[in-house]
């Protein structure tokens, strides 16, 4: 059986992508340079699924490097989650983020090229919307102008595989537009374990929650939206991860009527901060320490998903609200605070 390579295997969204993937009988290889992640998620795959995955430590930056992966494995399949996703530092070091963001899937495309490998499901953002002029966002929402250099990444990248297709008639590939990922595993032997500092919303709560933080800032309480606070689209990870499955299955069953297919991958329900925040007092019972501060740069004002898209090619739909979201994370965060 032909095997899928899996960029940025040890991190949260891929760890819970491969458990879902061997759980579908599927063959992995992950390649990860552990800058955000840790070897650790690979035991707890093992753990889950019973077991080993073949991996590789590399930065997907050395081509020379990814080449002996590819060299040494028959690939059907790239998943591609490998990159730097936080939208703070992406304005503050915004070369590090091109840097690393476009030569990954560019060195990727070199060789699935060369080693013709044809299938390339890419982890993109709903933050390609930019401030969407409708709400919810079909695949078909015009783009706006990046809100921050990651976004801007992740519309680069998207335009760099639309261009390679149109040139490599024999590829295909699904991107899949991610909203905001959260939540655990239902083992609660995983779940997002932030290397460095957390940075984005459920963690810091949960975080804040365990005291390894005094309070948590919400960003801006003056935008145009029911409390004023922003808005955003929150997706379970064991419902984002079941995507991927499905992607891949899609591309492999040779389904993909179109050389590129966009698919939105969100809840399809909009919450704001703070209603992110009562769903997590509700379901742990504990008051969060919080308090409305500035706006953050780069952030959009609203943004959630129509999924329709992902019904209808992938036969997706999620299965888990904001309350499993938050009560998996909280249960998680005790979990590996304990521990
Ligand atoms: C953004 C992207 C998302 C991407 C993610 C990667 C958009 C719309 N979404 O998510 O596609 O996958 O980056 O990191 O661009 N907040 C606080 N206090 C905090 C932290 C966050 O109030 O301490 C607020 C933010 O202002 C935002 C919401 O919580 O309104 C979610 O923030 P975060 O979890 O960082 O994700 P996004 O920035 O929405």
């Amino acid at each position: 059986m032909k095997k899928i390579l899996v960029t940025g295997g040890a991190g949260y969204i891929g760890s819970h992508t491969i458990i879902d993937l061997i759980e579908s009988g599927h063959q992995v290889v992950s390649v990860d340079n552990f800058i955000n992640s840790n070897a650790q998620s690979y035991d707890r795959i093992t753990e889950i699924t019973g077991q080993t995955i073949q991996q590789y430590a590399i930065d997907l930056c050395d081509r020379q490097k990814l080449e002996q992966v590819f060299r040494e494995n028959d690939f059907s399949s790239v998943i591609h989650f490998a990159a730097l996703k936080s939208v703070g530092d992406s304005v503050s070091d915004p070369l590090h983020y091109y840097h690393n963001n476009l030569l990954g899937l560019i060195n990727l495309l070199y060789l699935q090229k060369q080693y013709q490998v044809h299938h390339l499901i890419f982890s993109s953002s709903c933050s390609v919307y930019g401030n969407a002029e409708s709400l919810p966002v079909t695949e078909r929402t015009p783009l706006k102008e990046a809100e921050s250099p990651y976004a801007q990444t992740k519309q680069v990248c998207e335009q760099i595989i639309f261009d390679f297709l149109k040139v490599n008639p024999t590829f295909k590939s699904v991107i899949l537009r991610y909203f905001n990922p959260a939540g655990a595993h239902s083992s609660n032997l995983m779940g997002e374990s932030p290397h460095n500092i957390a940075n984005n919303l459920v963690p810091i709560i949960t975080e804040t929650a365990m005291g390894k933080r005094d309070a948590l800032s919400v960003f801006g309480s003056d935008y145009p939206t029911r409390d004023g606070t922003c808005v955003r689209d929150y997706i379970h990870i064991m419902d984002l991860a079941a995507a991927h499955t499905g992607s891949v299955q899609f591309l492999l069953d040779n389904k993909a009527r179109d050389a590129g297919t966009i698919i939105n991958l969100g809840s399809g329900t909009g919450s704001t901060v703070l209603e992110v925040i009562h769903a997590f007092e509700k379901v742990s019972g504990n008051k969060l320490n919080y308090s409305l501060t500035n706006r953050r740069p780069g952030d959009v004002v609203a943004v959630y998903a129509d999924y329709t898209k992902a019904n209808k090619l992938i036969g997706w739909t999620p299965q888990r609200n904001l309350d499993d979201i938050m009560l998996s994370a909280w249960r998680w965060e005790q979990k590996r605070s304990a521990t």
